[in-house]
């Protein structure tokens, strides 16, 4: 991608308007409502024509440069070549795979609901607004956003019968608040108090029933709600099978399924989605190196494909937030993306974990298959000068991201305002990543131009065509055209005028525009492929 187009400085997420993204997903075909004709379902979105093929460019791109090319062609802390095997694994298992790993008895969320609105609530991500001091102070529930604050506190100031000031206030996690002062909280959209149930564990997974007659608790079984286990239970298989040798690591990507308790932000957090996921296996002694190396790359593969700037972030876990395998480990970091709705805050991307054996013993414990691995490059040196080998389960290194809000990054950072343009906005996404690679115009349908733009339409779909599309488009005025494709993040339109097709000096030229700058330039046609492959870095 050396040859790409260098991107503009990002701007500040802070500055946009998360409505005005979702409204241009809308209308340019990048991201629908689930069910959208019958009222939609709450947590589940589609992805329109633009949208799908954004994604295939996202979800191709860490496929290449992760698995094929082994972290872009990087090498490793021990100085050799990446190797990253791909795998594609079901999306219901075993459900002992879930009780291995978890997520049957631990994989909850708190949640409380409100018996008078039917809200449901995570308990850890709500606060409660009281009077600092008092005898039998009330409780406003504050639902998450600033507007739930304001309407907590004039809730207070009603009970109160005055107004208070900011040093009058205490706001807890509910989690902290004692049950017996539940009676006392009321809930952002209730009337009376004191209806909240207790916190509830809830469990994350969903469940459903294998076989036409299956028997709702003997054939339950669950949608998968991570990847990664998918390449856990296969490790075995791929030592037996291909040539690996530690380190290497495997790589799963798909759908997964959570029931959130609080879907929200678009599809920042969605009850369906899609994890593109990597465990990459090493001697407990390498883990560190590793871990260093995987945190890096990662970092830089998302600024390598548009997501540089202030609005993206490497983030290093504190202790009290690490998983109880993890405490004694590298390390924990996140990459984060400040998005227009966690601004000035970052929201995480993708986390890059250190999960020690966690997984590896938690599935041969269970399974009682062996799943250590014998490393014939360690171990004490027999007569002959060789080591005689060590047998031990791997230490995991786990870069874990979210290709649906990968999508949302890349759609929010793309999200440029323009007043200057007829579009008022134009989207700059990183040529490789861009849905559309090339628009083709004829100025007017008429006068030898549509055969033309058609016949360079046509070769360049036959050349770029797998990459992204290419579109061809001769209605409305050309204006009109150039600001649908801004919309849509196209980087180049071509347009076949009176000139192209009329003997003179710019006869068999074309005029380019580009994108980021609006600039306007004239081509000879006959290089209009190159140039594309050119600036596409393809
Ligand atoms: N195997 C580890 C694992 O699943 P995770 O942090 O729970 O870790 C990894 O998930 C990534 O999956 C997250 O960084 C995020 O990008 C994405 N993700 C998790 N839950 C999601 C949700 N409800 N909606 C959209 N993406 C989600």
């Amino acid at each position: 991608m050396s040859d790409a187009t260098p991107q503009p400085k990002s701007i500040d997420n802070a500055d946009k308007s998360m409505d005005d993204i979702m409204s241009l997903c809308k209308r340019r075909g990048f991201i629908y409502q689930a069910s959208e004709i019958y009222g939609g379902i709450n947590g589940f979105w589609d992805y329109g024509p633009l949208g799908a093929q954004l994604k295939k460019n996202l979800r191709d791109a860490w496929w290449e440069d992760v698995i094929m090319m082994g972290c872009s062609g990087a090498t490793g802390p021990d100085g050799e070549p990446v190797e990253i095997v791909p795998l594609d694994t079901c999306i219901i298992q075993n459900p002992k795979v879930w009780e291995a790993s978890g997520h049957i008895g631990g994989f909850n969320d708190p949640m409380v609901d409100c018996r008078e609105t039917k809200s449901r609530y995570r308990a850890d991500h709500v606060q409660v607004m009281s009077q600092a001091s008092g005898e039998g102070q009330m409780y406003a529930f504050i639902g998450g956003d600033d507007a739930s604050e304001a309407a907590a506190r004039k809730k207070l100031e009603k009970y109160a019968r005055t107004e208070l000031t900011d040093d009058q206030i205490a706001v807890t996690p509910l989690v902290e608040l004692d049950l017996d002062v539940y009676g006392r909280v009321v809930g952002p959209d209730a009337k009376e108090a004191g209806t909240l149930t207790a916190p509830r564990a809830f469990n994350l997974m969903f469940p459903t029933v294998v076989g036409a007659t299956g028997d709702v608790e003997d054939d339950k079984a669950y949608l998968r709600p991570e990847t990664a286990q998918g390449i856990f239970i296969h490790f075995k298989n791929v030592v037996d099978t291909t040539r690996v040798k530690l380190p290497f690591g495997i790589a799963n990507v798909g759908k997964s399924f959570r029931n959130e308790v609080t879907p929200r932000n678009f599809t920042f957090r969605s009850r369906e989605f899609e994890q593109m996921e990597c465990e990459f296996f090493c001697h407990a002694d390498d883990a560190k190196d590793w871990y260093q190396f995987w945190r890096d790359s990662r970092m830089a593969w998302w600024e390598s494909i548009g997501l540089a700037g202030a609005n993206l972030r490497l983030r290093e876990h504190d202790t009290d937030e690490l998983a109880h395998y993890a405490k004694d480990g590298a390390g924990t970091a996140d990459v984060e993306y400040k998005y227009p709705f966690t601004a000035p805050d970052y929201g995480e991307l993708e986390g890059i974990a250190h999960r020690a054996d966690f997984d590896l013993k938690q599935h041969q414990e269970h399974s009682k298959v062996k799943l250590e691995y014998f490393d014939t490059t360690r171990g004490e040196l027999a007569p002959n000068g060789q080591p005689e080998g060590e047998r031990y389960l791997p230490h995991c290194i786990e870069p874990a991201a979210g290709l649906d809000r990968g999508v949302l990054a890349l759609i929010c950072e793309a999200y440029t305002p323009d007043p200057d343009r007829p579009s008022k906005v134009f989207m700059r996404f990183h040529p490789r990543i861009a849905p559309i690679k090339a628009a083709v115009f004829p100025l007017v349908a008429k006068g030898g131009m549509p055969e033309v733009a058609l016949e360079l339409h046509r070769e360049l779909r036959q050349r770029f065509g797998k990459y992204g599309l290419i579109e061809y488009d001769a209605k409305q005025s050309v204006g009109k055209r150039y600001a649908r494709m801004d919309e849509a993040g196209c980087p180049f339109c071509f347009t076949i005028d009176g000139e192209t097709v009329e003997d003179g000096p710019n006869k068999d030229t074309v005029t380019v525009r580009d994108r980021d700058t609006a600039e306007q330039t004239r081509m000879p046609i006959s290089q209009v492929a190159d140039f594309l492959s050119q600036k596409l870095g393809l």
